[in-house]
């Protein structure tokens, strides 16, 4: 069937399609509906169904002739090891581990944070909770002690599962003082802390509250999958905001099953045995989905790459990868491949590999740059596809279906809707607008299988964030436009939200810890354009009056202050200080304005503007930190 066939089936009768597709997971009790939409607008999948992740994902493929095959291959370069589990192998440390889990207090519906490296420890922590109905909460290795704080205070875990160290390339991230300090800082403190020590970097246990991994897991026993509702949740995965204050993604188990398997076959075109390989971090929603769920559920071979494309220690290091492992299909965030390019822009390197394994490249985290795919094309030979979505969602809202057919590509463009998805571009008083009109994109309500359902504990605020401002949608917070072939452009973030080099952050979030400073009264941060990273953020200060204090002294410890407070991961590194920010004249701060006057994009003096001759302030500022000019 072509994709506008299988698009007009889901359309014609969407029940029938998820019912069809939920054929593929094994329930131990079959639901009662597929949708629920009795408490509209929060809606539910498959209720009254019962099932367990870590069985579809491990269990029943050990059972049904995968015993031996290659589950998740774990390839770091930048420890020099590669360590291979088959399903058999990787279902018994998960099963052992999910013991020392409930033997540390765990029980269905208990919380649990894991706050690891890329090891394959992380993936069976994973998946170790979910084994036993316990709701884990990843939180990415980049992100500091407040953070961290902040998570766990929500989440209010019974234990967090976290290792002695992290690796980057020039150093070692001691991952215990920030979990120690993360505690510290907390009210809801956990019971216990499973550290998995690393011989990189160990680092010292806390008795009675830390348990060290190798010992709990000799003496470990192994426990069995726990069927859950399907509307159960399997996990819940922070995110930024507006604010400081992350949200709660929560993802239930039955949807999360049945989209995964179905995007994975027939979005990315992978089939069972596969080698799939998400180029990412299980801190990010790209890791939860692609490189542990995803995978395992349909019975591929899911690569953990702990590295980076370049520097560890080449720009081959994903060829490499490739090559040993037969990887099918590659996905990673095109930051990733103008890092490539930047060190390699012959491609020179690809050639020393053999990638005949490779049938396509998904890009996805940002928009995609025409230069970046054109150039991904050219060099590999295959399809190279942009798609977009976001941690809300969990799968792809837009691309090109490969495992139904290749649409044609449109450079610029992240592809057509998948099933499940009623895709309209609206102006602000909720009309559609035209083709090639730019507006505020929005999902029609009810959102597909593998959705989020809502906020973690805020019903509330999951309606008035994402369902309040037009009513039947699901505001993306994504502007773009539709084109008269129905492809979907994406231009922009409609909020504080930027991407730096594929990662999620909140500049709202970034202006709360730089007005913590003394000095500062008034801040703005803004997400310039990169020529690597996409977006980088730069802050403008300004100071209280009579502060006299060196100025560049003080952005330099604003910069430490986002480093020790949000992570390195935010890559925050220039500020400087001006005299006022350009404002409306009922006070808010023009932050577009600036943006456009520091990457150099067309801009009119907002009519609105308090004083127009700011501008060329904001222009020399900018120019400071090697943004604007002529
Ligand atoms: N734990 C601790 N620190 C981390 C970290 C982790 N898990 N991940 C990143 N950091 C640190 C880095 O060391 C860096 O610190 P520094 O300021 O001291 O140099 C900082 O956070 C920024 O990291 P990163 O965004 O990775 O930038 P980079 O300059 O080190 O590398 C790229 C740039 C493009 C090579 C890198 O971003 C990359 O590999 N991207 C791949 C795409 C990707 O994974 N996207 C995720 C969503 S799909
Ligand atoms: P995250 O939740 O980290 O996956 O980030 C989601 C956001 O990243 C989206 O709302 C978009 O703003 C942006 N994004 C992700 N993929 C794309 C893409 N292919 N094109 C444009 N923007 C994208």
């Amino acid at each position: 069937m072509s994709y506008k066939q299988i698009y007009s089936a889901w359309q014609n009768d969407p029940t029938q399609f998820w019912a069809e597709a939920a054929a593929a997971i094994d329930w131990t009790k079959k639901w009662d509906s597929v949708l629920d939409d009795s408490n509209a607008p929060i809606y539910r999948w498959f209720t009254g169904g019962e099932t367990n992740t870590c069985y579809n994902a491990l269990d029943r493929h050990v059972e049904n002739g995968r015993a031996d095959q290659h589950a998740l291959i774990y390839d770091s370069p930048i420890t020099g090891q590669v360590k291979q589990y088959t399903y058999r192998e990787l279902r018994d440390e998960v099963a052992k581990l999910a013991g020392v889990i409930r033997a540390m207090g765990v029980e269905k519906g208990d919380r649990v944070i894991i706050y690891m490296p890329m090891v394959p420890e992380a993936a069976m922590a994973m998946l170790a909770c979910a084994r036993i109905g316990a709701i884990h909460s990843v939180v990415f290795g980049g992100f500091a002690s407040k953070e961290l704080a902040t998570r766990i205070d929500d989440a209010k875990p019974k234990a967090i599962i976290s290792a002695s160290c992290g690796i980057e390339p020039a150093r070692i991230i001691s991952y215990k003082p920030l979990l120690d300090q993360a505690i510290e800082l907390s009210d809801a403190k956990p019971e216990k802390c499973l550290i998995l020590q690393r011989p990189q970097q160990t680092c010292d246990l806390i008795a009675g509250r830390d348990i060290d991994w190798e010992t709990a897991m000799q003496r470990a026993q192994p426990v069995d999958c726990v069927p859950v509702a399907a509307t159960d949740p399997l996990y819940i995965l922070y995110t930024s905001g507006t604010t400081g204050q992350p949200k709660g993604v929560v993802r239930d188990t039955g949807g999360h099953l049945v989209a995964l398997n179905w995007s994975l076959a027939n979005f990315y075109g992978v089939k069972p045995g596969d080698v799939y390989w998400a180029a990412s971090d299980v801190g990010w929603v790209v890791g939860h989905s692609y490189i542990v769920y995803a995978p395992l559920i349909l019975g591929c071979t899911t690569i953990l790459f702990e590295g980076k494309p370049v520097g560890t220690p080449d720009a081959a290091a994903y060829w490499r990868v490739i090559e040993n492992h037969g990887v099918n299909v590659l996905f990673t965030a095109p930051t990733a491949f103008r890092a490539i390019k930047r060190e390699d822009p012959r491609g020179e390197l690809i050639g020393n590999h053999d990638l005949s394994s490779l049938n396509a490249l998904f890009l996805a985290g940002e928009r995609c740059d025409p230069d970046t795919l054109n150039w991904a094309t050219d060099k590999l030979g295959i399809p190279v596809i942009d798609h977009w979505w976001q941690t809300e969602t969990g799968w792809p809202i837009c691309g090109n279906p490969l495992g139904i057919e290749q649409v044609p590509i449109k450079v610029g463009s992240a592809g057509v809707p998948m099933p499940g998805y009623d895709v309209q571009v609206l102006d602000p008083v909720g009309n559609q607008v035209a083709e090639n009109v730019i507006g505020a994109v929005v999902l029609k309500l009810p959102l597909p299988p593998g959705t989020l359902p809502t906020l973690w504990q805020r019903d509330d605020l999951y309606i008035q964030k994402y369902l309040s401002h037009y009513e039947g949608y699901y505001s993306t917070a994504d502007a773009g436009f539709k084109d008269g072939d129905g492809y979907l452009h994406i231009m922009a973030r409609t909020d504080d939200i930027i991407n730096v080099a594929g990662h999620r952050l909140s500049t709202g979030g970034m202006e709360e810890v730089l007005a913590r400073h003394p000095d500062v009264a008034e801040c703005a941060v803004i997400g310039v354009k990169d020529a690597l990273k996409g977006e980088v953020p730069i802050g403008l200060l300004v100071l209280n009056a009579g502060v006299t204090r060196d100025s560049a002294e003080i952005a330099a410890e604003v910069i430490q202050m986002v480093r020790d407070q949000i992570g390195p991961v935010a890559a925050f590194k220039q500020a400087t200080v001006v005299n006022r920010l350009p404002k409306t004249r009922s006070g808010k701060i023009l932050r577009g304005t600036i943006k456009r006057i520091a990457d150099q994009t067309p801009y009119k003096t907002p009519a609105t503007i308090d004083d127009p001759a700011i501008l060329d302030e904001m222009k020399a500022a900018v120019e400071t930190l090697g943004y604007g000019g002529e």
